[in-house]
Order: C-alpha cells, then structure tokens, then sequence
C-alpha cells in the first residue's frame, strides 16, 4: 500500500517536479547498520524543470555529467538511452547541511525522468530514487530517499504502522513505515560548516567496529525505537528526552562538531532538546523549541551564526508541478 500518495503521473517534456527536504529524529548513522531512524519530510523544497536540450545540462553546465555524482547517477539510472535534457534546479534547502538536499535534488529529477517514460508508483520511486543516491555516495541507507518520496514522518526498520514499502540493496533491506504526524514545529539551522555524508558514514563505520561497537548500536536502536513511539503518540517530554539521548551517542561515535555544540547551547534556554541532524562533522541542528517560544530560539541561534528555519512536515513528498 502507498499510504493514498498518488503515483507520478506521466507527462511529456518540458516538465517540473518539486520534493521536500528531510530532517532525522532519531537514529542517523545507526540506520545504515540496520537500527531504526525517524525521518520528516520539511516544508524546504527543491524543485527542477526538466526540457529536452542539445546536452545534458545542470543549471546551464554542460560539464555537469561529470562534475555532480547525483546528475550523473540519474542519468545512468533513470534516463538510460534518454535524449539529451536541460535540467534547471532551484533549492531553499541548504546544500550540504543535512537537511536532504541530494534526496531532493534526486527525487525531483528522478520523478521528472520517470513521468516523461509514463508514470511510476511510490514503491518503485523510493527504490529508484535510493539506487540514484548510493550511486553517487556509494554509501548509506534509504532513509533520506523515502522520505522525500513518502513525505511526512516515516519509520525506517521501526514503528508498527503496515509498511509503506522495502527498499533493498543486495542482500540487505529497510522496511519504511508511516508515523502519525504529531503536528509539531521544530527549528533546524544549518552551522555553516559543510560536511560529506559519505566521509562521516565511513568514520562512524570503523567506530562501531571497536570493542563497544555492539553495544552503542543496541543503545542507538533504542532510543530511536522509544523515540518512534513517542512521537506516534505526541509524547513531547518523552521524545524531548530521547533527542538528548541521541546527541549524547553521536557524540560518542565522532560526529558532533564545536560549532554544532555551540549552537545546541545557545539555544537551550528556548528549547525542550536539540542534537545534530544528517551526518554530522558539520551540517545542522534540529531543535524541539519549548512551545510559544519559537521566535526566541530563532533569534537564539542566528545570534550564535547559524542560518535557522522553522519547519513542520511536508505531507505530500514529491510531486510534479502544474
Ligand atoms: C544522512 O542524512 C543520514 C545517514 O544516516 C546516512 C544514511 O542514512 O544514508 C548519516
């Protein structure tokens, strides 16, 4: 079941597809060694439109095949034999700051490609957009894919809602199941400091390799599976708790940062609980704000040089533009 999201319709060239961004709860990192992760879609969007050309194109770059991994994997993978397309791409989401760019860019463009080859359902869109990302990080899970594709809140390997879908590399594989949205406004900023996903993800690879590699991984599954449950049930103390417990063991494994630290610090006094989001070493912050004082913690985190955003779910992930 797709959860009553419509499928990508199919629409000839020139066309244009928009996807949210994400924001992870609980569980990065983790996810990638088969813990369970909760991920939103946010109200920051890419969009893309996509028109045959006379080469392939990104944002008027006819070396863009070679010079971005993501364009390239899309072609390879979703435009195979394909006439050349220029493709033009606007994002309010932050490049390289955890907040799901590359998933959005992938997403968009890989529904864009699939509507002009005549439509494609939820499930196979979550695979494909998932393949088109590793393709270009050679590493990860499909958290980040599914949940533009999905939108809202969604479980990876967690929650017991009906499985939205499976997504599979290999012989591994990540059930993806849909969380009630409880509704809630939360504050992301981005510290500036650019990171790589793939860089961050190797580190913490050969960090859950030492000794207490089992035992960290057990204890990141379940904070991420009590997190699940309190936010299926609006549990905003408990979830608030389980948020501060997650940046506890991704300090553990490596990944905080002093910029993303001080930022969690000078917003604490406006905030239930705050800890990175993404891959860490970088990137950004997400914070539950204490209710009525959202502007404050605005104000907070600016002040300490981050770029904030208020954001709510996106309940709609991807879709083609009228
Ligand atoms: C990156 O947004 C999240 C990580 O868990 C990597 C992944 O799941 O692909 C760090």
């Amino acid at each position: 079941m797709t959860d009553a999201l419509p499928p990508i319709p199919s629409r000839g060239l020139p066309l244009s597809a928009r996807a949210p961004g994400k924001c992870i709860v609980f569980g990065e990192h983790a996810v990638v060694h088969g813990a369970p992760e909760l991920v939103f879609a946010i109200d920051l969007h890419t969009q893309v439109f996509v028109r045959a050309g006379d080469g392939f194109r990104l944002n008027a770059d006819p070396e863009a095949v070679s010079r971005n991994g993501y364009f390239r994997s899309a072609i390879e993978q979703s435009w195979v034999g394909g006439p050349p397309v220029d493709v033009r791409a606007v994002s309010r989401i932050p490049r390289a700051a955890g907040l799901g760019s590359s998933a959005a860019f992938t997403a968009a463009v890989a529904s864009a490609f699939a509507a002009a080859q005549g439509g494609i359902d939820r499930p196979a869109l979550a695979q494909r957009a998932f393949e088109i990302e590793r393709g270009a990080q050679g590493v990860g899970s499909p958290g980040d894919t599914s949940t533009v594709v999905g939108g809202g809140y969604l479980a990876i390997n967690g929650g017991d809602g009906e499985p939205l879908w499976t997504v599979r590399a290999g012989d591994r594989r990540w059930e993806v199941r849909r969380v009630p949205d409880p509704g809630w406004v939360w504050v992301v900023a981005h510290s500036g400091v650019p990171r790589s996903t793939g860089d961050a993800v190797r580190a913490v690879g050969r960090r859950l390799e030492q000794p207490d590699g089992p035992d960290l991984l057990a204890e990141f599954a379940r904070v991420a599976r009590e997190g699940i449950e309190a936010v299926a049930r609006s549990d905003r103390d408990r979830a608030a708790e389980l948020v501060r417990r997650n940046q506890e063991l991704l300090r553990e494994v490596g990944v905080s940062h002093p910029r993303l630290e001080a930022l969690l610090e000078a917003g604490a006094p406006a905030a239930q609980a705050g800890k990175l989001t993404g891959a860490g070493a970088g990137g950004s912050v997400v914070v539950l704000p204490i209710p009525g004082r959202e502007a404050e913690l605005v104000r907070r985190l600016a002040r300490a040089g981050g770029l904030p955003f208020v954001v709510r779910a996106d309940l709609s992930g991807v879709s083609l533009v009228e």
